[in-house]
């Protein structure tokens, strides 16, 4: 099934120029991005995105993290695409992600780990919803 989740390019990855080469990924692993935007993220904006994790101890560290640099939203499209963007993104823990993988590749610890993505259909829903608009998402 034809489906839309949320990436984003975090700001770790952005600083240290990776920014292309994860798009690259993204693309050669026959995934489209049907829409992006490089932006800055506030404190409060972050610490809305990352709700769900507020009572988590690593929610302030993590917003502020999130909102010290641009960041690079993308709608990313394709068959079967929440769960194939997870898996070339890799584990959550950059030291113990899988070989080839962005976080394997670009990232540098659990925190900085070089993007986001969503992880099911209604959190998806959610999160593409935050940062694009209607017309940005037709
Ligand atoms: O991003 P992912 O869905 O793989 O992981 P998560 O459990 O939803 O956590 C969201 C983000 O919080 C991660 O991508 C990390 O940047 C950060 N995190 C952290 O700093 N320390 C942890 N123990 C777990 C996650
Ligand atoms: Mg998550």
């Amino acid at each position: 099934m034809i489906e839309r989740t949320l990436g984003i390019i975090k700001p770790d990855a952005v600083r240290a120029g990776n920014s292309g080469k994860i798009i690259d990924i993204i693309e050669k692993s026959g995934l489209e991005i049907v829409a992006m935007k490089k932006i800055s993220l506030s404190k409060d904006q972050a610490e809305v995105f990352y709700e769900v994790h507020k009572d988590k101890p690593f929610y302030d560290s993590l917003t502020k993290f999130m909102s010290d640099g641009k960041v690079v939203p993308m709608v990313i499209q394709g068959d079967d695409a929440i769960k194939r963007y997870r898996q070339i993104m890799g584990a959550t823990d950059s030291s113990k992600a899988e070989k080839g993988t962005i976080r394997n590749l670009c990232g540098t610890d659990i925190e900085h780990n070089a993007v986001h993505g969503s992880d099911a259909p209604e959190t998806a829903k959610d999160e593409l919803g935050f940062f694009f608009c209607g017309y940005e998402l037709i």
